[in-house]
């Protein structure tokens, strides 16, 4: 089976569910076809910076459960650019050295990461200035890292999302209330539009596509004069408020995350309306949880392609996934573009095209007469017509 391997594996950035089921496709064909030993690198780059370097070593025993687990059982993170890294004192020191030798110390053939464009872009870093064989695997929910159409854990969280659309329906037609979602995606609005189409949501605002108060009130409007009594409203966190401002929440340490747009959102809209509105922040629900199946599939394929591409000695280069294949892709391409939602994809159309108010790009689509309430229909009820405003 060729020349024996010693391979390291390590997840970096926000976790996402899939990652272990990634895992354990590496172990099983790393171990299980080419009989080579897989040691797992805890806490992302810190176990390589640990002294001694902090491992788990994978056999196929030990990597089984690991199918249906959320999370990553090797632990991660999202803060600490080895680069700059901030120590106890204050300071920042560049830890690079500390890794590449941690790398060296494990007598490492070849490094597996799987993380988003920010951890790829580092282990890149250190993979060149020392000299280590990087082979990488997508990850992030916000399925925003280039040169793939997916990424491991945005199909889980956007069933999260559309989940909790699901649910919101049946409250907001009880209540006759607008209702927000916020959704994770940070500057894209794929988990957004996605989750939005399949929850049947009214309006969904992304960062890619401007808006303004009046034409989503004026849609919201329109849905109440079609007999509507309540509207789902999707908004993705780095929308912006109607100046353009990010809406983020700063912690005591002085970090800011994006969060808020939703509140924003519904101030608006209940002063502009009079509508009773209420907000639901979905947050890191979205990251936990079960792998869904596409997610388990999708690591599966990822994971074997990537000890793949280590047999074939190609690496500084990424899985990906395109057109229902697996292929691989430079990890400088990946990385060097953003992959925000394209203004011209078909879901963008599809959403336009169901009348759903999706900002100010094209005027909105009419509201189709025939578009009535989920529940009522479900309940075989007639829709209550209201006179005026906002659904409330
Ligand atoms: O990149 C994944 C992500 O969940 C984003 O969608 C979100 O903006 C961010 O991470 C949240 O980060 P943290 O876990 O540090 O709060």
């Amino acid at each position: 089976m060729g020349e024996q391997k010693r391979i390291g594996i390590l997840t970096s950035g926000g976790d996402c569910a899939g990652l272990n089921a990634t895992i354990r496709a590496v172990a099983h064909r790393a171990i299980g076809t080419y009989g080579w030993e897989v040691l797992g690198v805890c806490r992302a780059t810190h176990g390589l910076m640990s002294r001694p370097p902090q491992v788990m070593q994978f056999d196929l025993k030990n990597t089984y459960p690991l199918l249906t687990m959320g999370g990553t059982i090797l632990g991660t993170t999202n803060k600490g650019n080895p680069f700059a890294f901030p120590m106890p004192d204050g300071t920042l020191r560049d830890r690079a050295e500390e890794i590449i030798e941690g790398y060296r110390i494990l007598n490492l053939d070849t490094l597996i990461g799987i993380g988003g464009d920010g951890s790829l872009a580092i282990l890149r870093k250190l993979a060149q200035q020392g000299n280590i064989n990087l082979v990488a695997i997508p990850k992030t929910i916000d399925n925003d890292l280039g040169s793939t159409e997916r990424s491991v854990g945005f199909d889980t969280a956007v069933n999260i999302a559309t989940e909790a659309l699901d649910r919101l329906h049946f409250t907001a037609a009880s209540h006759s209330r607008v209702m927000i979602l916020e959704v994770m995606g940070r500057d894209a609005g794929h988990i957004a539009i996605s989750a939005g189409i399949a929850g049947g949501a009214d309006a969904i605002l992304i960062p890619e596509i401007p808006y303004t108060i009046t034409n989503l009130c004026n849609a919201l409007n329109r849905l109440h004069e079609k007999g509507r009594n309540f509207a789902i409203v999707v908004v993705a966190e780095a929308v912006c408020t109607e100046k353009g401002e990010r809406v983020t929440q700063t912690d005591r340490l002085g970090q800011s995350r994006l969060g808020g747009i939703g509140q924003y959102l519904a101030d608006q809209i209940s002063t502009s309306s009079g509508a009773e509105v209420r907000v639901t922040v979905l947050g890191h629900v979205q990251r936990g949880g079960i792998p869904s199946p596409l997610d388990r599939l999708l690591g599966s394929a990822f994971g074997v392609a990537a000890v793949d591409l280590i047999a074939n000695e190609k690496y500084d280069h990424m899985v990906s996934w395109q057109n229902r294949q697996v292929v691989s892709v430079p990890i400088l391409d990946a990385i060097a573009q953003y992959r925000t939602v394209d203004p011209d994809d078909t879901l963008v159309k599809t959403a336009q095209a169901m009348g759903i108010y999706l900002g100010d790009r094209a005027d909105p689509a009419p509201i189709p007469h025939t578009l009535h309430s989920k529940l009522d229909l479900l309940a075989g009820r007639e829709i209550p017509q209201r006179q005026s405003g906002v659904v409330s």
